[in-house]
Parts: structure tokens; sequence; C-alpha cells
């Protein structure tokens, strides 16, 4: 990511229906080709539900609870994001090029963008899902800071923006109920990012199951103290800082914002709330999914 100078806010730009990040649009075609390992590990999410932090959670597992092992590049270059791609910059196929097995990959894409490759190989999906308030919050500060995307306008016009799902990505409601239905058919483990916050020791216990490790009680007590949000905040590794401030301003609003859980209740009016539950109950209507909107 080292030399985007300006991220210049493109519109976002529709495939297959899907409203996406103008250079991630670009680059739909090339992941046709994209090359499965068998022992590839795809964390997926909808933005702002918790991939960074599964994705140090992971990488940590990964590498024993080794400090230093993890503090070998920033989080992006670790984890490569299979649909990024920016002007001047390295994209998620080319940093995928130079890591070695068992590789762990990051995408937000919906299942009608993914390559097929991945559900074809049957390769483990970690998806994490996080309550629908949070993420429109988090995401409306993260498209005032992360200048790919277009300007939000204010919170009142990215809500109505955000619930019907012209943000980039599309639907957050049809993305965590597609992928829901996906696991009845492939190995994916479902995580909430409300549950981590409750029980982080539980939730990397059943990550570290689920890629077919065990670690002991020492090492996931470590991964759990060094993946907790003041820690990461302060990582360089992972916390973003390091992309270029064209890119990402930090200044505007961190990356590590809050990391909380409920924060939303600060964003949304009583109104806002009352539409959004609303529509909320609509368009969930006959869904088993539940999330704590607090803890
Ligand atoms: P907030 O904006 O609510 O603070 P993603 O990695 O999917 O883009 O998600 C980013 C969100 O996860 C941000 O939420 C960020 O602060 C939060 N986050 C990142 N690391 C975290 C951690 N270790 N613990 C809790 N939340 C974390």
């Amino acid at each position: 990511m080292e030399q985007i100078e300006d991220g210049s806010r493109p519109p976002l730009v529709s495939v297959k229906g899907i409203p996406l990040i103008k250079y991630f649009a670009e680059s739909i075609e090339l992941l046709k080709n994209f090359q499965v390992w068998p022992d590839d590990v795809l964390i997926s999410t909808y933005p702002k539900s918790g991939t960074t932090w599964v994705s140090e959670i992971l990488d940590m597992i990964y590498h024993g609870g080794d400090q230093e092992k993890c503090q070998r590049a920033p989080i992006y270059d670790r984890v490569p994001f299979l649909e990024f791609k920016a002007p001047g910059s390295r994209s998620g196929m080319e940093t995928l090029q130079e890591i070695p097995a068992p590789r762990i990959l990051k995408t937000h894409l919906p299942l009608s963008l993914l390559p097929q490759a991945l559900l074809d190989r049957k390769i483990k999906i970690i998806y994490v899902a996080r309550n629908a308030k949070d993420v429109a919050v988090s995401y409306f500060n993260f498209y005032k800071m992360a200048k790919v995307h277009p300007d939000p306008g204010t919170w009142e016009e990215f809500l109505e923006t955000f619930m019907t799902g012209k943000v980039a990505y599309g639907s957050w409601y049809q993305h965590v109920l597609e992928w829901q239905e996906l696991s009845k058919r492939h190995p994916v483990l479902y995580l909430f990012y409300e549950d981590m916050k409750k029980d982080p020791k539980r939730e990397i216990q059943k990550i570290t199951e689920f890629v077919g490790q065990s670690l002991p009680e020492d090492i996931l007590d470590r991964i759990v103290q060094q993946t907790s949000f003041k820690k990461m905040k302060e990582n360089p590794m992972a916390n973003y800082t390091t992309v270029p401030n064209g890119i990402m301003d930090h200044s505007i609003s961190p990356f590590m914002r809050k990391g909380t859980t409920g924060d939303w209740k600060n964003t949304f009016t009583v109104a806002q709330n009352e539409r959004f539950d609303a529509d909320y109950e609509k368009k969930m209507a006959g869904s088993d999914l539940h999330f704590d909107m607090e803890l």
C-alpha cells in the first residue's frame, strides 16, 4: 500500500448489482483465476465486523502465540485482502504470491462475487458477524477516514444508504444471512463479534480447533492478551497506521476507533433507532440469527 497518494473518493461501481469501491471492482475479473491451496483459510466478513481482530488472532494461532513473528509485517501483508486493489499499490492478489502456506486470506465479498474455486475446493471459512447498528456507526467513521470510499454525507444520509444496501459491499442483511446459509453446506465457522467481546478465550479456542490445531492454556491466554483492543490499537502492525495518510487519515477517525458493543447509542437518535428496528424486522424476518446490541 506504500505508494498511494490519495484515494480521491471515486464513486462506487456496481458489479453484478453489488456496489464496490471502484479499485476493488477492477480486481473481480482477475480473481476468477485465483489459485486455491488446500490449506488456505478464508476470513470473511461484512466490513467493520472484526476482520482485523480475527486476522491477528489466526496469525497468532499459526505462530503459536509468538509476538515477534506476528510483528513481521502489517496485517494486510500477513493476511492478503483478496479483492484489494488501488493505484500505485500492491494488490491483494500480488501480496498473495509472496506468502507461504498455510495462507490466511481475507474478503468482504458477498457470495455472488466470491471466486468459485474457494467453494468448490471446500476451503475452511471463518465468518464474523457483528450487530448492524455498531457496524453502521463504525462504517460511517471508516468512510470518513478511508478515502477510497465516496463521501458518506451526514450520519442521517449514511444510515439511509446503509439500510438500502447502497454502501460498499451492498446489504449487511443479505451478507450475514447468505453466509449463514452457506454454513449448512460448507465448512464455515460462524462467529459473532459480540461473543468475542464477551469471552475471547472461548472464541479463540473455537478458531484454534476449527483450523485443526491445539494450543496450551498459557498460549491461549497470551493470544487473548495480545489481541485485546488496547494492544492492537498500539500495535503498528495491526492498527493500519502504516497506510499513507492520503488513503487512511487516522486524524479524522482512527482505524482502531472504540472496539466496543453498544457504541451505536452515542450516534443513533431515538427516531433513527425506531425506524431502523422496524426496517430490520422486515429484512431479517424468518431468520434465527440473533445479535446482542449491547453487552
Ligand atoms: P469500531 O469502529 O466500532 O471501533 P474490521 O477489522 O472488520 O474493519 O472492523 C473494525 C472494527 O473492529 C472497529 O470497530 C475496530 O475498532 C474493531 N476492532 C479491531 N480490533 C479489535 C479488537 N482487538 N477488539 C475489539 N474490537 C476491535
